[in-house]
C-alpha cells in the first residue's frame, strides 16, 4: 500500500465543484490581481482569526519580511528566533537588514525556549520571532511576558498553524504581527503561492499595504516591493476556508490514531502536547534513536516521510559565519537527527494510518520496547550523526 506524504489531490475531489466553480468566477472577471476575492479573502481570514486586519501578499516568507520592515527593523538590530524552523524565519531577519540570533528550544515541543530567549537579549534586541512549528503553539504567555518587561516586537509565525490555540486564544492574534504561508501543502493551502500578515494595528497594516503595493498606487510615498496575493488562490483559499475546521479536527484524528498506534513501539516517541496548547497537526512529528533505518524502511514499504528539518538552522552553511557548535542549541541539536514527520492530511483514512503504524511496528519486529527519555539530562550526549539530505 503506496502512502504518500500528503495528497491534495484527495483534498480536490472532495470539493471539485467549488474549487472549479471559484476559479471559473475569477476568469470571467478578469480578476487576476486583487478584485473582490482577494479583498473578501483578507476580510474572511481577520473576521475567522478576531483580528483588525488581514493584508494579503505573496507568500509566508514575504509576510515575515514585510512585517519586518513595518516594525521599523534598522541594521544592527538583533531578532530572536528559533533554531529549529523552515529557514524563511531566519533569511527574512536578514534580508530586512537585522542580524539573526537563534534560541534552542524546548527538547519536548520543539518550539522556542522562554529561558534561552531571555539569555540571548542583549541592548541590541528589538524583537522576537516564535515559530507555532509543525501545529503546536509557543508558549506564548512566556513570551509575550518576556516582550513586554523587555519592550520587544512579537511576530508570530504562524505559518504551519492555522487554526491553533494557546489557552484558547488563536495564534496569530498574541504578537504585534502575525504571518501566515498558504502554500498548497499547508493546512489552508492555495494552489500556488501565497500569505498574509494580520493585527490589531491598524497603522502597521496601513503601512503594510503601501509597502507591498509599490509604496503606495498612484502616489508613491516610499519605495516598496511587490507582493500581492492573486485573485485565482484568493478564490481558492475563499472556498476552503469553510472547510478548515473540519480538516484540522480530520488531522487530530489521525494524529489521535497514530498516538494510540505507536504507544509502546521500539523507542518511537510520539508528539508532546502541552495542556494549555490545541495542536493542529500540519506535521506529525515522532522521535527515534533509530530514525535514518526507520525511514528506509517505510520508504521500502512504498510511505513516504520527510525531515522537517534535516538540520537545525544554526548548523546549515546560511549560517556558519555565526560560528555555533551543538552545544549552543542543545536540544535543536539533540532533536536533529532523531526527528521524523510520517504521513499525515485530512483525507488519511483509518486504515492508511494503522497501515504506517504497523509497518513502523514491524520495523522492531517482537523486539521488546526500548523506552529512551529524550529529556535535556542527556541532551549533551548527542553524537554527531552522518549528515542527511534536505527535503524541501
Ligand atoms: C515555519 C515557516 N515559516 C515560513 C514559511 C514560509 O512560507 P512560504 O513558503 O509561503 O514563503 C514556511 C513555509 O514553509 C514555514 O514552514
Amino acid at each position: 500500500m503506496k502512502i504518500p506524504f500528503v495528497d491534495l489531490h484527495a483534498q480536490y475531489l472532495t470539493i471539485k465543484e467549488e474549487i472549479d466553480r471559484a476559479i471559473a468566477d475569477v476568469i470571467a472577471e478578469s480578476a487576476y490581481i486583487r478584485g473582490r476575492q482577494v479583498d473578501a479573502f483578507e476580510h474572511a481570514w481577520a473576521k475567522t482569526l478576531g483580528v483588525k486586519r488581514c493584508v494579503s501578499c505573496a507568500n509566508g516568507t514575504d509576510a515575515i519580511y514585510i512585517a519586518l520592515r513595518a516594525l521599523g527593523l534598522q541594521p544592527g538590530d538583533e531578532v530572536i528566533t528559533s533554531a529549529h524552523s523552515w529557514i524563511s524565519t531566519s533569511e527574512s531577519i536578514t534580508q530586512a537588514g537585522g542580524r539573526v540570533v537563534f534560541s534552542d528550544t524546548d527538547a519536548e515541543t520543539f518550539t522556542i525556549d522562554p529561558g534561552d530567549i531571555e539569555r540571548k537579549i542583549t541592548p541590541a534586541t528589538v524583537g522576537i520571532i516564535p515559530v507555532h512549528l509543525y501545529g503546536q503553539p509557543a508558549d506564548m504567555g512566556a513570551i509575550m511576558a518576556i516582550a513586554k518587561k523587555r519592550n520587544l516586537w512579537v511576530i508570530e509565525d504562524c505559518a504551519q498553524a492555522h487554526l491553533a490555540s494557546y489557552k484558547g486564544q488563536l495564534v496569530g492574534t498574541f504578537g504585534n504581527v502575525g504571518t501566515f504561508s498558504f502554500y498548497p501543502g499547508k493546512n489552508l493551502g492555495a494552489y500556488g503561492d501565497a500569505g498574509c500578515v494580520v493585527t490589531n494595528d491598524n497603522g502597521l497594516a496601513d503601512w503594510m499595504v503601501t509597502f507591498a503595493r509599490h509604496g503606495g498606487k498612484g502616489d508613491h510615498i516610499m519605495e516598496g516591493i511587490n507582493s500581492r496575493m492573486d485573485g485565482l488562490q484568493a478564490a481558492i483559499l475563499n472556498a476552503k476556508l469553510p472547510h478548515l475546521p473540519a480538516w484540522t479536527a480530520a488531522r487530530r484524528g489521525v494524529a489521535a490514531c497514530y498516538n494510540e498506534l505507536l504507544e509502546n513501539v521500539g523507542d518511537v516517541i510520539t508528539p508532546t502536547v502541552k495542556s494549555d496548547r490545541d495542536h493542529v497537526y500540519h506535521l506529525y512529528v515522532v522521535r527515534t534513536e533509530n530514525r535514518d533505518a526507520l525511514r528506509e524502511h517505510l520508504s521500502q514499504a512504498g510511505i513516504s516521510t520527510v525531515l522537517n528539518y534535516p538540520k537545525a538552522l544554526p548548523f546549515y552553511p546560511a549560517y556558519a559565519y555565526l560560528g555555533h557548535v551543538p552545544q549552543d542549541f542543545p536540544a535543536a541539536y539533540f532533536n536533529q537527527s532523531r526527528i521524523l514527520s510520517l504521513p499525515i492530511y485530512p483525507e488519511m483514512s483509518e486504515e492508511a494510518t494503522t497501515h504506517v503504524a504497523n509497518t513502523i511496528a514491524h520495523f522492531w519486529g517482537s523486539e521488546s520496547a526500548k523506552v529512551i527519555q529524550l529529556t535535556t539530562a542527556n541532551l549533551m550526549a548527542a553524537e554527531d550523526r552522518a549528515p542527511v539530505v534536505a527535503d524541501n
